[in-house]
């Protein structure tokens, strides 16, 4: 309860801190105004259409001459679109430099706007340091250590050139079984709102600064409301996907539901000065956010005064309705869609939208207010500004995934470790105890750590998906000379040994592909543990995971028990924790449930509901 009001505290200060931001340290979008005016009274209808669209970077290029036939106005790398050169830093820095020179050789000469999913860190490319997943930010209650977090993932991002990012999610997940759980920040739309105003205004910063990122507040809204189901899904099954599905599904709920739980990260983020906002895939009562004029028109830009624009999220337009495309533009466009996100299909969302206009079923007005809104920013960015370079600034490169940087994130990992049991003092560790046997899947395992969104999509389980230090690792580097270290997978041969850690959880994964039914622990984690205690030792046991999971077995059978989350490159975080270096000081952004039949369970239901096993808030301290 102390925990709680003391959390209600923060958010007020919070919302007081974006108040006097937005009044004071960012300069309205629409003081931009008379300049864009003036660039788009020369603009044909063919070059404003061309900035309200959005490929894929492989297939713009992969058709020579279609960034200028088409006037493309911005492009994206998706979770798997990466530079065909690779996935290093010079690759990606060349690829943002080749893109925008393409842009460069158009009639206005109007920079693209490069976006990527940069989430936690610039999360799709090697050495880039990968900081922890927003929920286990969540824990740190900390909206300084995660405007600080933006603001090194921001340069990062510039290192490359990219000047824009699909971040941060502000979706409120009200249930765990969701895949991207992990994306957000907490079930608590207070905690939500803080964190997510930190996120944009270390993005953001100052606009104008070169070391900027625009931000894109996601997705909009009502994604971490919808309902699980078991009904045929209307997309293809994500391969690997569990019967039961919430991604991209139906957020029923009346309207002061909405606006209560789901709304407050936008207003809050709108207010501290966010330049895009990514509508949802999924639909309110039935109806597609992309395709919803109340909630993108009315109420985003009317009634919050939300002057940037709107990019609708992969391929979204499409699936409003499949049976036709014209329809589905006109609908979206109308609706109040500025920038449609058409990865592969940029040539027909082109062609489509044109006939429309012509055929006045989208009034050039509303091209006029999508393109004056993706200008402002641009304006804004300082893009237009002719004496400055668009290409990359290569003197990045010196910092990117740098030891000070990886420092914030090792800070950002202990602070984010949430102790959730700890029988007769079992932790802290003494680094001088003579012999440490380590096991568990996800004891030497960078791409367990780092999760999805991390080099690929959907993230990939393995030692090589990127550098950084994994918790085996770090728990050497943190012992005294004296003190061995044993590790294997199982447990097995930890006889002996002065205690057992095991590291065990979830594999990587994203979006709908981590909808599932069931987060028990696998036969295999539980099994670590089984053989860690035959040998008649202490067992510690570290979770990482997208989520809580169901851990009752496993939690009886342990002296301690920590949830790390997702922590991503920097292990030696966890070590810090587990040695004492830091004594704990986070609390869980989720409620913590005993079984599945609970589900959904978070602060929003009924009292009489809420029985979790560890509640909202939790979190020991040594
Ligand atoms: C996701 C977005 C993401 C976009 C671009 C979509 O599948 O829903 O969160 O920003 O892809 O990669």
């Amino acid at each position: 309860m102390r925990s709680y009001s003391i959390l209600v505290a923060c958010a007020l200060l919070g919302i007081f801190q974006t108040v006097s931001l937005s009044s004071s340290d960012s300069k309205r979008l629409s003081s931009y105004d008379a300049q864009v005016k003036e660039l788009l009274a020369q603009m044909t209808l063919d070059e404003k259409i061309g900035q309200m669209t959005q490929p894929e970077q492989g297939p713009v290029l992969a058709n020579p001459g279609d960034m200028q036939k088409y006037f493309i106005g911005s492009v994206l790398s998706g979770g798997d679109s990466d530079p065909a050169e690779g996935n290093g830093l010079e690759a990606w820095t060349d690829l943002y430099d080749r893109v925008q020179s393409e842009a460069l050789k158009t009639r206005l000469k109007i920079p693209v706007l490069y976006g990527v999913d940069a989430v936690h860190g610039h999360s799709n490319v090697l050495g880039a340091v990968i900081f922890p997943h927003n929920i286990a930010l969540g824990c740190t209650r900390d909206p300084a250590l995660v405007e600080k977090i933006s603001r090194i993932t921001a340069e990062e991002v510039r290192a490359t050139g990219i000047q824009w990012t699909f971040a941060p999610c502000v979706a409120v997940p009200q249930d765990i079984r969701w895949g991207r759980t992990y994306e957000g920040f907490s079930e608590d739309p207070a905690l939500v709102e803080m964190l997510g105003v930190a996120a944009v205004r270390g993005l953001q910063g100052d606009l104008k600064n070169p070391l900027s990122v625009l931000a894109c507040a996601k997705h909009y809204v009502g994604d971490g409301g919808t309902a699980a189901t078991t009904a045929p899904r209307p997309e293809a099954v994500p391969k690997g996907a569990s019967r039961l599905w919430l991604d991209q599904g139906d957020a029923s709920m009346d309207e002061a539901t909405l606006r209560r739980i789901h709304l407050p990260g936008y207003v809050a983020a709108i207010n501290a000065g966010v330049g895009s906002i990514m509508p949802s895939f999924s639909t309110w009562n039935g109806v597609r956010c992309s395709a919803s004029r109340r909630l993108l028109t009315e109420i985003l830009k009317e009634e919050l005064g939300f002057e940037g624009f709107l990019i609708s999220d992969y391929n979204a337009i499409t699936q409003i309705r499949p049976d036709d495309y014209k329809a589905s533009v006109e609908i979206s466009i109308n609706a109040g869609m500025d920038m449609a996100m058409e990865p592969t299909s940029y040539a027909k969302f082109f062609n489509t939208l044109k006939e429309l206009v012509t055929e006045g079923r989208v009034p050039m007005s509303r091209i006029d207010d999508a393109v004056t809104r993706i200008l402002r920013v641009k304006f804004a960015m300082g893009l237009m500004d002719k004496s400055r370079s668009q290409l990359a600034d290569r003197k990045l490169h010196k910092s990117f995934g740098s030891p000070a940087h990886r420092e914030l994130a090792r800070e950002a990992v202990r602070k984010s470790v949430v102790l959730l049991k700890n029988e007769r003092n079992a932790l802290p560790v003494a680094k001088d105890i003579a012999r440490i046997h380590v096991a568990g899947k996800s004891a030497d395992d960078i791409g367990n750590q780092c999760g999805g969104w991390t080099i690929r999509w959907q993230g990939q389980s393995g030692k090589v998906t990127t550098g950084g230090t994994t918790v085996l690792e770090a728990i050497k580097a943190a012992v005294s000379r004296n003190t061995s270290v044993t590790y294997s997978i199982d447990g097995s041969g930890a006889e002996g040994a002065s205690i057992g850690i095991a590291v065990i959880g979830e594999r990587p994964y994203a979006e709908g592909v981590g909808d599932t039914s069931d987060l028990s622990l696998s036969k295999e984690d539980v099994a670590v543990i089984r053989n860690l205690k035959k040998a008649g030792i202490p067992v510690a046991v570290i979770l990482i995971a997208g989520r809580p999971m169901i851990i009752d077995s496993v939690l009886r059978q342990s002296d301690s028990f920590m949830a790390a989350f997702l922590p991503g490159t920097e292990g030696s975080g966890i070590a810090d924790v587990l040695f004492g270096d830091y004594s704990p000081t986070a609390k869980l952004s989720f409620s913590w449930p005993k079984s599945m039949d609970q589900l959904p369970l978070n602060i929003n239901v009924p009292k009489d509901r809420y029985s979790p096993l560890f509640p909202y808030g939790y979190g020991l301290s040594y």
